[in-house]
């Protein structure tokens, strides 16, 4: 009997064995194992936990740490053996320690403790430290787009609204436009690692620890920021997973995009830009094909974490309190999605960094027409109210048509001032220069030069 409730840790009261099928579908170690560190040292602060109340003799909890550190080291060296009955990483960790330092003393490792809160601390450990590097290499990326911006702030282009051409910007506007979400997407990230960072050991399978545990001890010793103040919620709380995978998921739309954005400035009709090899792919028929691959599939993935959101969130609808068995479908979709995101920054920022502009066929692109509003503001200029302009514009407009004669800035002064007389000798100067256009939007977030660089100089200090 003894051995039998070895063999399976919650094996005491059952007498038959799994459905071969229920063991396997039942079992996460095939995707836990990869939170094989997390679960470690959890075990070992938890243990340090239990001496301080007498519970392990120092020698004991010597002998754990001991063995702890021999696991980590198989895991480290690939060479950590599961065997069938390991049924998560909790369990085989602790299998794996009582064949070690001996049964007698990895016996006691789980003295007040429940596989309930220690799978949400090794969890709020897991997601932590991913949410680090993603931090990290978002900002990178945030920094490609900066730098991008600053050298090549001389490069104007037609700004779009309903992908129809509107007024001219710089290029650099448009690139600082995706580093200003991605600034916003940094700092929901920061505050995001806050809540993720607090600690549900101590907290038994629901009710409490039963030995008056220190959980701020336990939650120090794991780099917690705090301890959630509530056993039950701290066992059955996933909002932690959601908000990672919504987080993900409007990060993942912003790239999304600015991808689409880039599919279509990459196209012969635009020619705005060139993708290096290195991010485009052939077609496997037509020779002349060169594929925006890498941003179809930014694009594409964006649905593959909503999903995960999606899908979970289903999964947690209407759950029971407290921990049931359901949460473990945290699990996939949580990790699929911190691995496609953080792929997917590290291809955005290959692309970015890569990408070739041309900027002959971005102004080339620019047409007279995107100057109609600064015709208006000509006139506002010399008192003539915006309603007014914004008409006698228009019909400026209308009038370059009617003589085809090739865009208003190609019309004579005498064709502009039948239309109004209050044009003047200075409205080539003043308007008919897209440079001007640009360089007149100075005000904060603008397209100005000076508002551009403004621009660099606030997500600069974001990292
Ligand atoms: N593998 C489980 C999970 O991921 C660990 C917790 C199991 N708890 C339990 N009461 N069966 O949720």
């Amino acid at each position: 009997m003894a051995d039998k409730s070895l063999k399976s840790l919650w094996g005491g009261r059952f007498t038959g064995g799994l459905d071969p099928l229920m063991q396997l579908y039942n079992a996460s170690f095939p995707y836990d194992k990869k939170m094989y560190e997390a679960d470690l040292q959890g075990t070992k602060v938890y243990t340090a936990g239990l001496q301080k109340l007498g519970l392990l003799t120092e020698h004991e909890l010597s002998e754990i740490h001991r063995g702890l550190d021999l696991i980590l080291a198989e895991w480290r060296a690939g060479e950590f053996k599961d065997v069938p009955d390991d049924e998560d990483i909790h369990t085989a960790n602790e299998r794996r320690l009582g064949e070690l330092i001996g049964r007698d003393i990895a016996g006691k490792v789980h003295t007040g403790r429940s596989r309930n809160d220690q799978v949400a601390t090794d969890m709020r450990i897991y997601v932590r430290e991913e949410l680090k590097v993603i931090e990290n290499i978002l900002k990178e990326l945030i920094l490609v787009f900066v730098q991008r911006a600053e050298v090549e702030i001389d490069v104007l282009m037609p700004g779009y609204t309903h992908l129809q051409r509107a007024q001219p910007i710089r290029w650099s506007h448009w690139l600082l436009s995706y580093a200003t979400y991605l600034s916003a997407d940094l700092q929901r990230l920061q505050q995001l690692i806050e809540r993720v960072n607090l600690s549900p050991l101590g907290s038994g399978a629901l009710a409490g620890h039963p030995y008056s545990i220190d959980r701020d001890f336990l939650a120090a010793g794991l780099g917690f920021g705090g301890v959630i103040p509530n056993s039950l919620t701290a066992v059955s709380d996933r909002d932690f997973v959601v908000e990672t995978l919504f987080w993900g998921t409007l990060f993942m739309n912003h790239l999304s995009r600015f991808s689409e954005d880039l599919i279509i400035y990459s196209t012969a009709e635009f020619g705005f830009i060139d993708l290096a090899d290195a991010y485009s792919t052939g077609s496997s028929l037509m020779p002349q094909k060169k594929n925006p691959d890498s941003l179809e599939l930014l694009r594409g993935k964006s649905g593959r974490v909503f999903g995960s959101l999606a899908g979970f969130l289903m999964t947690l609808k209407s759950l029971p309190s407290t921990y049931d068995k359901d949460l473990q479908e945290d699990k996939e979709p949580l990790f699929d999605a911190l691995t496609t995101v953080s792929h997917s920054i590290s291809i955005a920022t290959g692309v970015l960094s890569t990408l070739a502009v041309n900027k002959e066929r971005m102004l080339a692109a620019l047409t007279p027409d995107m100057l109609a509003t600064d015709l208006a503001d000509y006139l506002v200029r010399k008192g003539v109210p915006f309603r007014e302009t914004h008409h006698i514009s228009g019909a400026v407009v209308r009038l370059a048509e009617v003589k085809k004669c090739g865009g208003i800035d190609k019309l004579s002064l005498e064709e502009l001032q039948s239309v109004d007389n209050r044009f003047g000798p200075d409205v080539v100067a003043e308007v008919f220069d897209y440079e001007r256009s640009v360089e007149r939007r100075d005000a904060i977030g603008g397209t100005a030069k000076s508002a551009v660089l403004d621009q660099v100089a606030r997500l600069r200090a974001t990292l």
